[in-house]
């Protein structure tokens, strides 16, 4: 790989603490800490196994783009929710949810975008890109590679759901692994 690299940890590093919750008075690591991480300052939830974590995101990005007046307007999220066999409905996606994934993916699209202008030689490496077709919604120059690094189960599913393209590369790993 040569050029610029951004590399996009938003896929495991978005959530904060939920309000109210920090250490305890007496400085011991409190319960829900099993449950979140800290990751690049922010507290995040640990990946869930049962994968709800990458649907659920995904399913936001769709739900958005069924508005009227949608703020990512990602229609490709829509088509890929439909390929899937799964209960969406029973996630519970509040419009509140919605509007933070939505508002995320375009504030990290809009910089991606503007780094790719800048650097047409640039790499992308999207670093736990689960179903995201960032890809598509930034419309790079053909001249930047852009890898989706995710589990092995993730990026074979990406590659059946998700529209191919010669720039676009899956790289199967865990990021927790040492290499
Ligand atoms: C919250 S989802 C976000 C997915 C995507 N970025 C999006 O916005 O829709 C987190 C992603 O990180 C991936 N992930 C979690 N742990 C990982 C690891 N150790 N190595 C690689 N990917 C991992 C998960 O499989 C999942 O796809």
């Amino acid at each position: 790989m040569s050029g610029a690299v951004v590399r996009l940890w938003d896929a495991v590093a978005v959530q904060h603490a939920p309000p109210g919750r920090g250490r305890t008075a007496s400085g011991r690591i409190p319960t829900w800490s099993q449950e979140y991480v800290r990751r690049h300052g922010n507290w995040c939830r640990r990946t869930d196994t049962r994968g709800t974590d990458r649907v659920a995101h995904r399913y936001a990005r769709a739900l958005d783009s069924r508005w009227p007046h949608p703020i990512l307007g990602d229609s490709l999220a829509d088509e890929v929710v439909g390929k899937i066999d799964y209960d969406f409905e029973a996630l519970g996606v509040q419009t509140s949810v919605v509007c933070q994934a939505a508002l995320r993916a375009k504030m990290l699209d809009d910089r991606v975008r503007a780094f790719v202008k800048r650097h047409p030689d640039a790499v992308v490496v999207d670093l736990g890109a689960g179903l995201d077709d960032r890809m598509q919604r930034v419309g790079p120059p053909p001249t930047v590679d852009w890898y989706n690094v995710d589990l092995a189960g993730v990026t074979a599913l990406r590659d059946k759901l998700l529209p191919p393209s010669p720039q676009a590369h899956s790289v199967a790993v865990s990021l927790a692994d040492e290499h």
